[in-house]
């Protein structure tokens, strides 16, 4: 018995436990991509958007610190001092990486390069060196100059006026990354991207150009050409005709295409079912003019299913609810009448005049009561 009673314990343990084990499962199961940050750059990109950012630095500072010099070449003098000091340095690094989304990476980047920025700026300030190449590609090693790719910076194979036949591009151009290998654009597949890609056709072709392009969307498994008459073959929802190609089904010909309470609507390849209005039981469009049968509680005014009265539903709840009291106390008087005659009696009378009274009390309301006065036969009470 003890035995028993801890397993019953047990279990409604178990049953309060389980909400709780539900809801964790579905804590951790929290959208990752809120946590973390949008897709981090690639080196050589963090390295580039850094030195864009020193660049801006420089410009920004351009014009020089000590303005308002009281004679001009005093002025000249302090710009031409400011231009390779310590103090433009510190003002540059001052302002780099702030904007944008992808500051933490920039600042990372910035840190690494700091010696390398040191002697750059040491250098004679009318001959430098390209910023992007000093830093990116010498020192941080982290791009390769374009059309040159990988560890060592090899040339992209092929011509480099027209990498992959001009369809696609060499993995890892720029960067220290890829294997030179071709990256087709789509449309155009091969190890040089000089072919049309499933579903796409020749349009275009000369000496230096090719152009592949897409199929007629009716199209399945290629085409000669772009239109509907070209294709190999016609996709699901098209149909062959020797005179125009794939053409469109109409699936909504077919009457039963969607459930009684729904209208079809046919689009390109495919149709869709969309629920009928609410003043509709049956419809062959949207809205409360396009219904086949009104529903419930709505007749046909014109072209439209226009609900009975307002507040219809809420008097049918009502009376449901009258009704449930009647019956309530009904079964309340039967229970009481075997036990105490009189009692009993008392209350059933009680109870009858009340449902006359409540009933009569409706009818002359004007809501729906037990009998419909209107129609009232009492002939039929004593035939049946
Ligand atoms: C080059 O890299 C791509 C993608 O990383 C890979 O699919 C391909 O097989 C590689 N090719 C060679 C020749 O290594």
């Amino acid at each position: 018995m003890g035995n028993a009673k801890g397993n019953v314990i047990n279990m409604l343990i178990s049953f309060a436990v389980l909400p709780f084990v539900v809801c964790d499962v579905q804590l951790s199961g929290v959208n990752p991509n809120i946590l973390t940050q949008s897709k981090s750059l690639g080196d050589c990109q963090a390295c580039k958007l850094f030195v864009d950012s020193f660049k801006k630095g420089l410009e920004r500072t351009s014009r020089g610190k000590y303005e308002g010099g009281d004679a001009a070449w005093e002025e000249e003098k302090l710009k031409l001092s400011y231009k390779r000091s310590e103090m433009r340095l510190i003002d540059i690094q001052d302002g780099l990486c702030k904007e944008g989304k992808h500051s933490i990476q920039c600042h990372h980047m910035a840190e690494k390069a700091e010696e390398f920025i040191e002697t750059w700026w040491a250098q004679d300030p009318d001959a430098p060196t390209d910023l992007f190449t000093y830093i990116c590609i010498e020192n941080m090693k982290v791009c390769c100059p374009p059309h040159h790719f990988g560890k060592d910076c090899a040339p992209c194979p092929g011509d480099h006026e027209k990498l992959c036949s001009g369809n696609g591009k060499c993995r890892g151009d720029g960067t220290r990354k890829g294997n030179g290998t071709c990256l087709c654009d789509t449309g155009y597949i091969g190890e040089n991207c000089d072919q049309c890609a499933s579903g796409y056709y020749l349009s275009y072709k000369d000496d230096s150009k090719m152009l592949c392009s897409k199929c007629h969307m009716s199209c399945t498994g290629g085409c000669r050409a772009g239109s509907q008459k070209d294709c190999v073959a016609c996709k699901p929802g098209f149909v062959f005709d020797s005179d125009e190609g794939c053409l469109d089904i109409n699936e909504c010909d077919d009457e039963n295409r969607c459930s009684k309470d729904q209208f079809c609507m046919n689009s390109i390849g495919s149709f869709t079912c969309m629920t009928c209005d609410k003043s509709c039981n049956s419809c062959h469009g949207d809205g409360p003019d396009m219904c086949r049968k009104c529903a419930k509680g709505y007749s046909k005014k014109g072209e439209f299913c226009i609900a009975d009265r307002e507040d219809e539903d809420q008097s049918e709840k009502l009376t449901t609810t009258r009704y449930m009291t009647y019956v309530g106390l009904l079964i309340a008087t039967g229970i009481l009448l075997p036990r105490s005659t009189s009692l009993g009696s008392i209350v059933g009378a009680m109870v009858l005049s009340y449902i006359v009274g409540a009933e009569y009390y409706c009818m002359i309301n004007g809501h729906t009561g037990l009998v419909d006065l209107k129609n009232f036969d009492l002939s039929q009470m004593f035939h049946t």
